[in-house]
């Protein structure tokens, strides 16, 4: 699959993570969607770092972009880490996630309305397929690492 693909479905993967995180209200069942979104979230970032920005950042016009996404990736991930350590059932929960929330959809906006249409253009769909294979195929040892 293309790589974009896969990017984007990541990324509508955890938007429908964070709206049912907003929706529940049972503690379990909250506890169990963090811990997903936490998970899904390292693995995103893992194969956007290890294999996608790497990719692209040669180009001039990318370079950019990409030292921005991974300063983003930084703040996002020292989040999750204080969520971790607050727990669910903390009352300061709800509103740093709130703040991990917005962060993360800002930079999936751009992301996805200024960094892949750029992709796009400088980049086949032959070489996109070739990324996309090694997305998964990274995405597959972080899972397998991950459990
Ligand atoms: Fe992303
Ligand atoms: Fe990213």
């Amino acid at each position: 699959m293309n790589a974009l693909k896969i990017l984007e479905q990541d990324h509508q993967n955890v938007k429908g993570l964070f709206q049912e995180m907003g929706r529940a209200s049972d503690q379990n069942r909250r506890k169990e969607l963090f811990d997903r979104i936490d998970t899904e979230l390292e693995i995103h970032a893992h194969i956007e770092e290890t294999v996608f920005y790497p990719a692209i950042e040669h180009h001039e016009e990318l370079s950019e972009m990409v030292a921005e996404a991974l300063e983003d990736h930084q703040e996002a991930k020292a989040l999750l880490e204080e969520l971790e350590e607050l727990g669910s059932d903390s009352h300061e929960f709800g509103s740093k996630l709130q703040e991990l929330m917005e962060g993360v959809e800002h930079h999936v906006q751009e992301e996805e309305g200024e960094m892949f249409p750029k992709v796009r253009e400088l980049f086949n769909e032959g070489q996109l397929e070739q990324l996309g294979q090694d997305l998964e195929s990274a995405k597959g040892t972080a899972h397998r690492e991950a459990v």
